[in-house]
């Protein structure tokens, strides 16, 4: 009977549990580039079975925070290697996760430029810029002839990816940010081939899956979703729906995985969509985030409902977390100040068991 601490075979790469770090923005990035902290960090956390890094932005033009590292040139790909290399020495696996942030961002970090996105709808809200907290604008909606363009810097940035040792890459398609902005009605209002009907609403998604798995291999690339999280002012009108037939869609590629964010930013469930139905409607590996614990965790994987689980601030304040739960000890307590920036202190300086 598998469980938590059983091994999964993701693509050609065997995990040697089911326990996930999920991506995690911890802002520490210096100018887009992982810095050797980092590298200590992701280190530390090595025992996870997968390790999904923080959202890194595959061009200029997906940037939304400060201190958020890119995947899209040789130096940031060179100072990744190191992050890499220190989590495979370790034994541990690594997956970059590829951001766009869309209309979640400022002209501040675009020369004065807008911000992009489906459709110029502003977000309620304000960015986190280096001179504080501004306004959202409203965006710019992109051109259909951007459209190429745009899926062709997924490529990039994936290729990139691999170049620093990456074991596979996942689509941000979570969390109200650019492809989510596409997926979802209340952001999406165009009248072309990528709006209006769900099918249409799901395509770019879908474009960008099947030319990231041509470039790399599709068993090397996750999809990321959150069905009914409204953070990001974000929202459908029907998204048992939509995401159903997202998790079907995607079944022609055979992804390394689906990975779903099943509750909103402050961990309910919602009523509109039951993730049962969306885990039955997609065929391969089915990572649940949100909320588990050692029980509930387990329990999932022993009832089919999941094959693997990822925990994020549990992860943030256990670099061990597999080995604690496994032997049922303790957990530290996750500081919430210490999340965005910073240095050491609440990063790198949570201690491990033996440490105690
Ligand atoms: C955040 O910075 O709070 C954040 C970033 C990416 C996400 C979710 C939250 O997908």
């Amino acid at each position: 009977m598998n469980d938590l601490f059983t091994s999964l075979a993701i693509g050609d790469i065997i995990l040697a549990n089911r326990l996930v770090m999920a991506p995690l923005t911890r802002s520490r990035a210096d100018n887009g580039l992982p810095t050797d902290l980092m590298a200590t960090y992701y280190t530390q956390r090595a025992s996870a079975g997968l390790i999904i890094s923080e959202g890194s932005q595959i061009s200029s033009q997906a940037v939304g925070y400060i201190g958020t590292p890119g995947i899209y040139t040789d130096k940031q790909s060179a100072s990744w290697k190191k992050v890499v290399t220190g989590v495979h020495q370790r034994g541990g696996h690594i997956f970059c996760q590829l951001w766009h942030c869309g209309r979640i961002s400022h002209p501040d970090f675009h020369n004065g430029e807008l911000p992009v996105a489906p459709s110029a709808i502003k977000p309620d809200g304000q960015a986190f810029t280096s001179e504080g907290l501004k306004d959202f604008v409203t965006p710019r909606a992109l051109g259909l002839d951007e459209i190429p363009e745009l899926i062709e810097r997924y490529c990039y940035a994936a290729v990139t990816a691999m170049d620093a040792g990456f074991d596979g890459v996942e689509i941000h398609a979570a969390n109200g940010y650019l492809i989510d902005q596409f997926l979802r009605d209340k952001t999406n209002q165009r009248s072309d081939y990528y709006g209006g009907s769900l099918e249409n609403r799901t395509r770019l998604l879908l474009e960008i899956v099947a030319a990231v798995g041509k470039a790399i291999g599709f068993n090397k690339v996750g999809v990321r979703i959150s069905p009914v999280n409204t953070f990001n002012d974000i929202s459908d009108s029907n998204p048992q729906a939509l995401f159903n037939y997202v998790a079907e869609q995607l079944n022609q590629f055979k992804p390394a995985y689906l990975h779903v964010v099943e509750v909103t930013m402050v961990g309910e469930l919602s009523e509109h969509c039951d993730m049962k139905q969306i885990r039955q409607c997609f065929k391969g590996l089915y990572i649940a985030n949100g909320g588990y614990d050692k029980v509930r965790g387990n329990e999932g994987i022993r009832k089919g409902r999941a094959d693997a689980i990822a925990f994020g601030a549990k992860f943030i304040a256990n670099p061990d977390l597999p080995e604690r739960l496994k032997a049922g000890a303790p957990l530290n307590e996750v500081d919430p100040n210490t999340f965005y920036g910073g240095d050491e202190h609440g990063y790198t300086d949570y201690p491990f068991l033996n440490e105690e």
